[in-house]
Protein backbone atom coordinates (compact mmCIF):
# COMPACT_ATOMS: atom_id res chain seq x y z
CA UNK A 1 0.00 0.00 0.00
CA UNK A 2 0.85 3.35 -1.00
CA UNK A 3 2.07 5.63 1.97
CA UNK A 4 -0.06 8.14 3.16
CA UNK A 5 0.45 11.18 4.89
CA UNK A 6 -2.62 11.11 6.79
CA UNK A 7 -1.86 14.38 8.52
CA UNK A 8 -1.98 16.25 5.33
CA UNK A 9 -5.04 14.92 3.47
CA UNK A 10 -7.03 17.14 2.17
CA UNK A 11 -11.07 16.49 0.62
CA UNK A 12 -10.20 14.50 -2.43
CA UNK A 13 -11.08 11.42 -3.73
CA UNK A 14 -8.69 8.48 -3.38
CA UNK A 15 -8.43 5.32 -4.61
CA UNK A 16 -9.16 2.57 -1.84
CA UNK A 17 -9.21 -1.26 -2.24
CA UNK A 18 -12.80 -2.65 -2.56
CA UNK A 19 -16.19 -0.65 -3.51
CA UNK A 20 -19.89 -2.08 -3.19
CA UNK A 21 -22.74 -2.78 -5.65
CA UNK A 22 -25.73 -3.80 -5.83
CA UNK A 23 -28.17 -4.08 -8.41
CA UNK A 24 -31.86 -3.32 -8.80
CA UNK A 25 -33.11 -5.88 -11.54
CA UNK A 26 -36.57 -7.09 -12.05
CA UNK A 27 -37.97 -5.09 -9.64
CA UNK A 28 -36.05 -6.04 -6.76
CA UNK A 29 -32.23 -5.46 -4.86
CA UNK A 30 -30.11 -7.91 -5.39
CA UNK A 31 -27.41 -9.80 -3.55
CA UNK A 32 -24.05 -7.34 -2.65
CA UNK A 33 -21.28 -7.94 -4.37
CA UNK A 34 -17.55 -6.67 -3.52
CA UNK A 35 -15.52 -5.24 -6.20
CA UNK A 36 -12.60 -3.83 -6.74
CA UNK A 37 -12.57 -2.20 -10.01
CA UNK A 38 -13.52 1.37 -10.14
CA UNK A 39 -14.95 1.92 -13.23
CA UNK A 40 -19.03 1.05 -14.07
CA UNK A 41 -20.19 -0.02 -17.53
CA UNK A 42 -23.76 1.74 -17.95
CA UNK A 43 -26.02 2.12 -20.98
CA UNK A 44 -25.81 5.25 -22.92
CA UNK A 45 -29.17 6.04 -22.37
CA UNK A 46 -29.41 5.44 -18.41
CA UNK A 47 -31.93 7.44 -16.85
CA UNK A 48 -28.69 8.48 -14.40
CA UNK A 49 -26.82 10.29 -17.20
CA UNK A 50 -30.04 11.79 -18.94
CA UNK A 51 -32.70 12.75 -16.43
CA UNK A 52 -30.62 13.21 -13.31
CA UNK A 53 -31.95 10.44 -11.44
CA UNK A 54 -29.30 10.02 -8.94
CA UNK A 55 -29.23 10.15 -5.58
CA UNK A 56 -26.47 10.07 -2.88
CA UNK A 57 -25.03 10.20 0.76
CA UNK A 58 -21.71 11.24 2.62
CA UNK A 59 -20.82 10.16 6.09
CA UNK A 60 -18.01 8.97 8.01
CA UNK A 61 -16.19 6.41 9.86
CA UNK A 62 -13.45 7.30 12.81
CA UNK A 63 -10.68 5.20 14.46
CA UNK A 64 -11.35 6.19 18.36
CA UNK A 65 -8.10 6.00 20.68
CA UNK A 66 -8.87 2.52 21.76
CA UNK A 67 -8.15 1.55 18.20
CA UNK A 68 -11.94 0.90 17.40
CA UNK A 69 -13.95 1.82 14.13
CA UNK A 70 -17.19 4.00 14.65
CA UNK A 71 -19.03 5.23 11.86
CA UNK A 72 -21.49 8.30 12.70
CA UNK A 73 -25.83 7.86 12.35
CA UNK A 74 -25.22 5.24 9.92
CA UNK A 75 -29.23 5.16 10.25
CA UNK A 76 -30.18 8.91 9.39
CA UNK A 77 -27.92 8.46 6.05
CA UNK A 78 -29.82 5.35 5.21
CA UNK A 79 -33.18 7.00 5.91
CA UNK A 80 -32.15 10.45 4.10
CA UNK A 81 -30.91 8.33 1.08
CA UNK A 82 -35.03 6.68 1.22
CA UNK A 83 -36.43 9.87 0.91
CA UNK A 84 -34.06 10.87 -2.22
CA UNK A 85 -35.15 7.84 -4.21
CA UNK A 86 -38.88 8.62 -3.00
CA UNK A 87 -38.38 12.16 -4.39
CA UNK A 88 -36.92 11.32 -8.00
CA UNK A 89 -38.87 7.61 -7.98
CA UNK A 90 -35.97 5.48 -7.48
CA UNK A 91 -36.77 2.02 -5.45
CA UNK A 92 -35.46 2.65 -1.72
CA UNK A 93 -33.07 0.20 -0.41
CA UNK A 94 -34.07 -1.24 3.07
CA UNK A 95 -31.89 0.52 5.98
CA UNK A 96 -30.49 -3.03 6.78
CA UNK A 97 -29.19 -3.29 3.02
CA UNK A 98 -27.76 0.29 3.26
CA UNK A 99 -26.25 -0.75 6.36
CA UNK A 100 -24.69 -4.01 5.09
CA UNK A 101 -22.91 -2.63 2.42
CA UNK A 102 -21.84 0.33 4.42
CA UNK A 103 -20.07 -1.50 6.91
CA UNK A 104 -18.79 -4.27 4.37
CA UNK A 105 -17.31 -1.50 2.15
CA UNK A 106 -15.28 0.08 5.71
CA UNK A 107 -14.24 -3.30 7.42
CA UNK A 108 -12.62 -4.42 3.84
CA UNK A 109 -10.66 -0.39 3.25
CA UNK A 110 -10.24 -0.95 7.44
CA UNK A 111 -6.42 -0.02 6.53
CA UNK A 112 -7.44 3.65 4.92
CA UNK A 113 -9.10 4.89 8.10
CA UNK A 114 -6.75 7.52 9.06
CA UNK A 115 -5.65 6.71 12.69
CA UNK A 116 -6.86 8.90 15.80
CA UNK A 117 -3.99 11.40 16.21
CA UNK A 118 -4.18 12.33 12.35
CA UNK A 119 -7.69 14.04 12.90
CA UNK A 120 -8.64 12.74 9.87
CA UNK A 121 -11.55 9.82 8.76
CA UNK A 122 -12.89 7.59 6.17
CA UNK A 123 -15.74 9.44 4.28
CA UNK A 124 -18.37 6.87 2.97
CA UNK A 125 -20.09 7.83 -0.40
CA UNK A 126 -23.05 5.77 -1.31
CA UNK A 127 -24.42 6.37 -4.48
CA UNK A 128 -27.76 5.50 -5.95
CA UNK A 129 -28.69 5.88 -9.77
CA UNK A 130 -30.67 4.67 -12.72
CA UNK A 131 -28.83 2.27 -15.17
CA UNK A 132 -31.81 1.48 -17.29
CA UNK A 133 -31.85 2.53 -20.49
CA UNK A 134 -34.68 5.51 -21.49
CA UNK A 135 -35.56 8.38 -23.68
CA UNK A 136 -38.76 9.15 -22.76
CA UNK A 137 -38.94 11.37 -19.27
CA UNK A 138 -39.19 8.48 -17.26
CA UNK A 139 -37.89 6.39 -14.20
CA UNK A 140 -35.80 3.67 -15.25
CA UNK A 141 -36.20 0.13 -14.55
CA UNK A 142 -32.82 -1.14 -13.18
CA UNK A 143 -30.69 0.47 -11.14
CA UNK A 144 -27.84 0.75 -9.29
CA UNK A 145 -26.33 1.10 -5.56
CA UNK A 146 -22.17 1.89 -4.97
CA UNK A 147 -20.84 2.49 -1.67
CA UNK A 148 -16.57 3.73 -2.33
CA UNK A 149 -14.64 5.12 0.68
CA UNK A 150 -11.48 7.33 1.22
CA UNK A 151 -9.62 8.51 3.73
CA UNK A 152 -10.29 12.66 3.86
CA UNK A 153 -8.59 15.28 5.52
CA UNK A 154 -10.31 18.58 6.85
CA UNK A 155 -12.97 20.12 3.71
CA UNK A 156 -11.73 23.66 3.86
CA UNK A 157 -7.94 24.20 3.86
CA UNK A 158 -6.97 25.15 7.30
CA UNK A 159 -9.49 22.98 9.18
CA UNK A 160 -11.50 24.74 11.73
CA UNK A 161 -10.99 28.00 11.03
CA UNK A 162 -13.48 31.32 10.01
CA UNK A 163 -14.38 31.71 6.25
CA UNK A 164 -15.92 33.94 4.31
CA UNK A 165 -19.75 33.58 1.93
CA UNK A 166 -20.86 35.50 -0.51
CA UNK A 167 -24.91 35.78 -1.23
CA UNK A 168 -25.23 34.91 -4.53
CA UNK A 169 -28.82 36.29 -5.91
CA UNK A 170 -27.90 35.25 -9.84
CA UNK A 171 -28.42 31.88 -8.62
CA UNK A 172 -30.97 29.62 -6.91
CA UNK A 173 -29.67 26.18 -5.82
CA UNK A 174 -33.16 25.09 -4.96
CA UNK A 175 -36.75 25.91 -5.33
CA UNK A 176 -39.09 25.97 -2.50
CA UNK A 177 -40.84 23.25 -4.33
CA UNK A 178 -38.15 21.59 -5.48
CA UNK A 179 -36.04 18.95 -5.05
CA UNK A 180 -33.36 20.95 -2.32
CA UNK A 181 -34.63 18.55 0.38
CA UNK A 182 -33.24 15.61 -1.66
CA UNK A 183 -29.43 14.91 -2.08
CA UNK A 184 -29.49 14.65 -5.55
CA UNK A 185 -26.73 15.56 -8.33
CA UNK A 186 -28.85 18.08 -10.09
CA UNK A 187 -28.92 20.37 -6.72
CA UNK A 188 -24.85 20.54 -7.23
CA UNK A 189 -24.65 21.03 -10.40
CA UNK A 190 -27.32 24.13 -9.82
CA UNK A 191 -24.63 25.10 -7.73
CA UNK A 192 -21.21 24.82 -9.40
CA UNK A 193 -21.59 28.43 -11.17
CA UNK A 194 -22.37 30.48 -7.76
CA UNK A 195 -19.68 28.19 -6.13
CA UNK A 196 -17.02 29.29 -8.92
CA UNK A 197 -18.30 32.85 -8.64
CA UNK A 198 -18.15 32.86 -4.97
CA UNK A 199 -14.38 31.49 -5.38
CA UNK A 200 -13.85 33.55 -8.15
CA UNK A 201 -14.57 36.71 -5.75
CA UNK A 202 -12.06 35.47 -3.25
CA UNK A 203 -14.96 33.98 -0.87
CA UNK A 204 -14.56 30.50 0.21
CA UNK A 205 -18.31 29.71 -0.75
CA UNK A 206 -21.69 30.57 -1.84
CA UNK A 207 -24.26 31.64 0.29
CA UNK A 208 -28.02 31.31 -0.49
CA UNK A 209 -31.09 32.92 0.42
CA UNK A 210 -34.74 31.39 -0.19
CA UNK A 211 -35.03 31.30 -3.87
CA UNK A 212 -38.78 33.04 -4.06
CA UNK A 213 -38.38 36.27 -2.35
CA UNK A 214 -34.97 36.55 -0.88
CA UNK A 215 -35.21 37.82 2.34
CA UNK A 216 -34.33 34.44 4.28
CA UNK A 217 -31.32 32.35 4.77
CA UNK A 218 -31.63 29.16 3.05
CA UNK A 219 -27.69 27.00 2.95
CA UNK A 220 -23.99 28.08 3.25
CA UNK A 221 -23.25 26.34 -0.20
CA UNK A 222 -23.03 22.56 0.58
CA UNK A 223 -23.99 23.08 4.10
CA UNK A 224 -26.53 24.21 6.50
CA UNK A 225 -26.47 27.83 8.51
CA UNK A 226 -26.89 28.16 12.23
CA UNK A 227 -26.55 31.18 14.18
CA UNK A 228 -25.99 31.92 17.90
CA UNK A 229 -27.18 34.40 19.36
CA UNK A 230 -27.77 34.72 23.31
CA UNK A 231 -28.64 31.17 24.34
CA UNK A 232 -30.05 30.33 21.07
CA UNK A 233 -29.19 28.12 18.10
CA UNK A 234 -30.90 29.58 15.33
CA UNK A 235 -31.16 27.35 12.08
CA UNK A 236 -33.49 28.68 8.73
CA UNK A 237 -36.54 26.39 8.47
CA UNK A 238 -37.16 26.20 4.71
CA UNK A 239 -38.53 23.71 2.41
CA UNK A 240 -35.46 23.60 -0.02
CA UNK A 241 -32.93 22.81 2.32
CA UNK A 242 -31.27 19.72 2.79
CA UNK A 243 -32.01 18.68 6.14
CA UNK A 244 -28.17 17.96 7.41
CA UNK A 245 -27.65 15.05 9.71
CA UNK A 246 -24.82 17.13 11.37
CA UNK A 247 -27.33 19.92 12.57
CA UNK A 248 -29.42 18.09 13.75
CA UNK A 249 -27.10 16.85 16.16
CA UNK A 250 -25.38 20.25 17.02
CA UNK A 251 -29.13 20.96 17.59
CA UNK A 252 -29.54 18.38 20.59
CA UNK A 253 -26.07 18.98 21.58
CA UNK A 254 -27.25 22.71 22.17
CA UNK A 255 -30.42 21.61 24.17
CA UNK A 256 -27.85 19.82 26.32
CA UNK A 257 -25.66 23.01 26.74
CA UNK A 258 -29.00 24.48 28.14
CA UNK A 259 -29.39 26.71 24.93
CA UNK A 260 -32.73 27.15 23.08
CA UNK A 261 -33.04 25.74 19.41
CA UNK A 262 -35.33 27.77 17.02
CA UNK A 263 -35.82 26.40 13.81
CA UNK A 264 -37.70 29.49 11.88
CA UNK A 265 -37.31 31.75 9.02
CA UNK A 266 -34.16 33.83 9.47
CA UNK A 267 -34.46 36.97 7.58
CA UNK A 268 -31.02 38.16 6.41
CA UNK A 269 -30.52 41.79 8.01
CA UNK A 270 -30.83 39.24 11.12
CA UNK A 271 -27.27 38.33 10.28
CA UNK A 272 -26.12 41.95 11.93
CA UNK A 273 -27.20 40.13 15.72
CA UNK A 274 -25.71 37.07 15.65
CA UNK A 275 -22.54 36.76 17.61
CA UNK A 276 -21.49 33.78 16.36
CA UNK A 277 -22.66 31.63 12.98
CA UNK A 278 -21.36 28.83 11.24
CA UNK A 279 -21.84 26.15 8.09
CA UNK A 280 -22.32 22.59 9.42
CA UNK A 281 -22.11 19.31 7.59
CA UNK A 282 -20.23 15.74 7.30
CA UNK A 283 -17.50 17.19 5.63
CA UNK A 284 -16.18 19.83 7.55
CA UNK A 285 -18.74 19.03 10.77
CA UNK A 286 -18.34 23.24 11.57
CA UNK A 287 -16.82 26.04 9.56
CA UNK A 288 -17.11 29.25 11.47
CA UNK A 289 -18.41 32.12 9.61
CA UNK A 290 -16.25 35.10 9.21
CA UNK A 291 -18.23 37.12 7.29
CA UNK A 292 -21.04 37.11 4.81
CA UNK A 293 -21.05 39.44 2.16
CA UNK A 294 -23.98 40.76 -0.16
CA UNK A 295 -21.97 41.45 -3.03
CA UNK A 296 -24.63 43.15 -5.21
CA UNK A 297 -26.22 45.53 -2.67
CA UNK A 298 -22.21 46.01 -0.99
CA UNK A 299 -23.08 44.47 2.45
CA UNK A 300 -20.81 42.97 4.83
CA UNK A 301 -22.25 40.85 7.46
CA UNK A 302 -19.61 40.72 9.93
CA UNK A 303 -19.97 37.68 12.43
CA UNK A 304 -16.23 37.13 13.65
CA UNK A 305 -12.49 36.96 12.61
CA UNK A 306 -11.79 33.96 15.10
CA UNK A 307 -14.40 30.85 15.57
CA UNK A 308 -16.61 32.22 18.44
CA UNK A 309 -17.32 30.13 22.06
CA UNK A 310 -20.29 28.31 21.64
CA UNK A 311 -18.77 27.10 17.85
CA UNK A 312 -15.84 25.38 19.58
CA UNK A 313 -17.41 23.83 22.33
CA UNK A 314 -19.97 22.18 19.91
CA UNK A 315 -17.27 21.22 17.33
CA UNK A 316 -15.14 19.75 20.21
CA UNK A 317 -18.38 18.21 21.72
CA UNK A 318 -19.37 16.94 18.88
CA UNK A 319 -15.85 15.52 16.95
CA UNK A 320 -15.41 13.78 20.42
CA UNK A 321 -18.37 11.74 19.75
CA UNK A 322 -17.10 11.09 16.86
CA UNK A 323 -14.11 9.79 17.97
CA UNK A 324 -15.30 7.91 21.07
CA UNK A 325 -13.67 9.94 23.55
CA UNK A 326 -16.96 10.71 24.75
CA UNK A 327 -19.80 8.29 25.54
CA UNK A 328 -22.16 8.23 23.08
CA UNK A 329 -25.33 9.59 24.63
CA UNK A 330 -27.67 9.33 21.79
CA UNK A 331 -27.08 6.11 20.33
CA UNK A 332 -25.12 7.93 17.48
CA UNK A 333 -22.50 5.86 17.20
CA UNK A 334 -22.15 1.95 15.37
CA UNK A 335 -18.56 0.57 16.67
CA UNK A 336 -17.70 -1.98 13.57
CA UNK A 337 -17.18 -5.30 14.87
N1 LIG B 1 -26.62 20.91 2.81
C1 LIG B 1 -26.16 20.39 1.65
C2 LIG B 1 -26.63 20.99 0.38
C3 LIG B 1 -25.26 19.32 1.67
O1 LIG B 1 -24.77 18.81 0.55
C4 LIG B 1 -24.84 18.79 2.91
C5 LIG B 1 -23.91 17.67 2.96
O2 LIG B 1 -24.25 16.56 3.15
C6 LIG B 1 -25.36 19.35 4.09
C7 LIG B 1 -26.24 20.40 4.00
C8 LIG B 1 -24.97 18.81 5.40
O3 LIG B 1 -25.64 17.62 5.67
P1 LIG B 1 -25.03 16.52 6.64
O4 LIG B 1 -24.81 17.19 7.94
O5 LIG B 1 -26.05 15.46 6.72
O6 LIG B 1 -23.77 16.07 6.02
C1 LIG C 1 -20.92 17.82 3.55
O1 LIG C 1 -20.64 16.68 3.92
O2 LIG C 1 -21.06 18.75 4.34
C2 LIG C 1 -21.04 18.09 2.13
O3 LIG C 1 -21.50 19.12 1.77
C3 LIG C 1 -20.60 17.07 1.22
C4 LIG C 1 -20.25 17.56 -0.16
C5 LIG C 1 -18.94 17.02 -0.57
C6 LIG C 1 -21.35 17.18 -1.10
Amino acid sequence: MENIDWKNLGFGYKDTDYNIRCYYRNGKWGELEVCSEKHISVHMAATGLHYGQEAFEGLKAFKGKDGKIRIFRLDENAKRLQSSCKGILMPELSVELFTEAVLKAVKLNEKFVPPYESGASLYIRPLLFGTGAQIGVHPADEYLFVVMVMPVGPYFKGGFKANSYAITRKYDRAAPLGTGTYKIGGNYAASLRANKEAHDLGYTSEFYLDAKEKKYIDECGAANFFGIKGNSFITPKSSSVLPSITNKSLQQLAIELGMTVEARNVPVEELTTFEEAGACGTAAVISPIKSIVDVDNDITYFISEEPGKICTRLYEKLRAIQYGDEPDLYGWVTVVE
